[in-house]
């Protein structure tokens, strides 16, 4: 039986699956257009594939023989999942595993908007550090104290809040639905409505998952609710904040700045972006700790291969 991974992955984790199938590994690690992934699926049983590949009806249409997408991911917008469904093709993912590792990097993101780090890292580099004290030099926002608001109580929403218990934070949260009022004693936090959450915010960290009803859920509106004082930040998935509404927004100081690791239509981002001191920027490296990415191409590993002998996966998304 034939499988695919459509991207680089760890060789210890290929190996394992040549016991069971024959595996093509895409080791060039370039990513494939639609046409080339519709060949290289053509003719296989299952695929692991990364949150970059597109993976819609016309790609699947042509591999009649597909019947797992192992997305080594926790979101799968990447996916049709209705058609796969229509089809008879499970698709699955890797909730879990990657929490808190996703936590820690929003947590990086917000104390690096919060106190500068990457503008200070850059004047450093840049031998622009003349003076060895200066009062008022890199003045940033305060962390302890403040006000968190997360959009999205999920897994991720929750392990970012649990964080913030050690910085005394007092903690908004606003989710589809609603925490019990035991879980939301457990965390500390308080269910706020999204504009009361925007408005007393110093920090707001975006942790829902993309949908066509959470596109552009941050956009010129939602920013102006916002105080002068805040920082956005988005680990989340590209196109849930609109990037042009934020670039104006912090171009023209209308919040304090942001921190933000997905784009829409990364790796092309708003050339906005790059010409502003107060945003921080990285490339969707969320997950990207050794033990987390490794634990979630097992994960997908494993879901593939229980879907191909039969069994229920582990983490099915239809
Ligand atoms: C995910 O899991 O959805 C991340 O974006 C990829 O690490």
């Amino acid at each position: 039986m034939k499988v695919v991974v459509t991207r680089a992955i760890f060789p210890g984790v290929v190996e394992l699956l040549g016991r069971r199938f024959e595996v093509d590994h895409n080791v060039e690690d370039r990513p494939w257009a639609a046409d080339e992934m519709a060949r290289r699926l053509s003719g296989a049983s299952g695929v692991m594939s990364t949150v970059m590949d597109r993976i819609d009806e016309p790609v699947i249409a042509q591999c009649p023989g597909l019947r797992v997408i192992s997305n080594i991911a926790v979101g799968y917008n990447n996916i049709d999942v209705a058609a796969c469904t229509k089809r008879g093709i499970r698709v699955t993912n890797t909730p879990g595993v990657l929490d808190d590792t996703t936590a820690d990097l929003t947590w990086a993101l917000l104390m690096a908007a919060a106190r500068r780090i990457a503008e200070g890292d850059a004047y450093v580099r840049r031998g622009d550090w003349k003076v060895a004290f200066t009062m008022q030099a890199f003045l940033g926002q305060d962390v302890h104290r403040a006000t968190l608001g997360i959009l999205g109580m999920g897994r991720i929403g929750q392990a970012v809040a649990r964080r913030a218990r050690g910085f005394d934070m007092k903690i908004l949260y606003f989710n589809r639905t609603r925490l019990a009022a035991s879980e939301e004693e457990k965390l500390g936090v308080q269910y706020a409505p999204r504009d009361e959450l925007l408005a007393q915010s110093d920090f707001v960290v975006v942790m829902a998952p993309y949908s066509p009803a959470t596109h552009h859920m941050i956009g010129a509106a939602e920013i102006a609710k916002m105080k002068p004082t805040a920082i956005l930040v988005n680990s989340a998935r590209g196109g849930i904040v609109d990037d042009a509404a934020l670039v104006a927004a912090l171009a023209e100081k209308r919040i304090a700045g942001a921190g933000i690791d997905v784009f829409e239509g990364e790796p092309q981002l708003n050339p906005g972006y790059l010409g502003l001191p107060n945003v921080v920027l990285t490339p969707h490296v969320g997950s990207a700790s050794r033990n987390t990415r490794l634990r979630m191409c097992e994960t997908a590993a494993a879901n593939m291969t229980a879907v191909l002998e039969g069994r229920e996966p582990p983490n099915p998304v239809n």
